[in-house]
């Protein structure tokens, strides 16, 4: 298997407040669909319980909880890391889709990161992304997206790969 992390950070590696994300960037929303449709999504019950209609679409949705009574439609449930991992097949592209305590978990399994950084600085943030270690991460792809009436503020699709 391969293990991607993809996140929306802003400046100061924020990435959500009070359960919810900072910022609404539609082509970033777009970007991540296309980049997770048709692959497997691995995330924490945080998270899980953030997405407004449920398990993603289209994608095998694997929620991490200590909870052993915990169920969801359309979802398969783990209570270790090491369990949800090891139901992966071989062939199977994995995307930690957040939050906070799984990205800190996961970025030692990680083969890729795929981060959005927003040209931004949030006023209030309880949840951040890892710093990424250079000694560790190179980035491979720096794409721009300016800012328009649609995004409030211009980012980068940045891709890491580890060294
Ligand atoms: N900007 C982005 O790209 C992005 C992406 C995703 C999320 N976010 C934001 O991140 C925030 C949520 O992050 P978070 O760190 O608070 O929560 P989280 O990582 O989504 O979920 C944490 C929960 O996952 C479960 N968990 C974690 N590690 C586990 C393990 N090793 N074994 C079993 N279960 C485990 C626990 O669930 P139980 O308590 O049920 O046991 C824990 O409370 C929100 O603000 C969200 O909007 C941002």
């Amino acid at each position: 298997m391969t293990l991607t992390l993809i996140v929306a950070t802003e400046k100061n590696h924020a990435i959500g407040y009070q359960g919810k994300l900072l910022y609404w960037l539609p082509d970033d929303l777009k970007n991540f669909k296309a980049t997770t449709s048709g692959h497997t999504v691995l995330m924490g019950r945080k998270t899980f319980q953030s997405l407004p209609k449920g398990a993603l679409p289209n994608r095998r949705n694997i929620i991490l909880t200590r909870d052993k009574a915990f169920r969801a439609d359309n979802a398969e449930c783990f209570t270790t890391l090491e369990a949800a991992l090891a139901s992966c097949t071989a062939s199977e592209q994995v995307f930690c889709i957040g939050g906070e305590q799984l990205y800190r978990q996961t970025i030692h399994y990680a083969d890729q990161l795929i981060v959005t950084e927003i040209e931004a600085v949030a006023n209030r943030a309880d949840a951040h992304f890892p710093k990424i270690d250079n000694e560790l991460w190179i980035e491979t792809r720096r794409v721009f997206h300016a800012k328009d009436e649609k995004h409030p503020y211009s980012f980068y699709f940045v891709t890491y790969a580890r060294k």
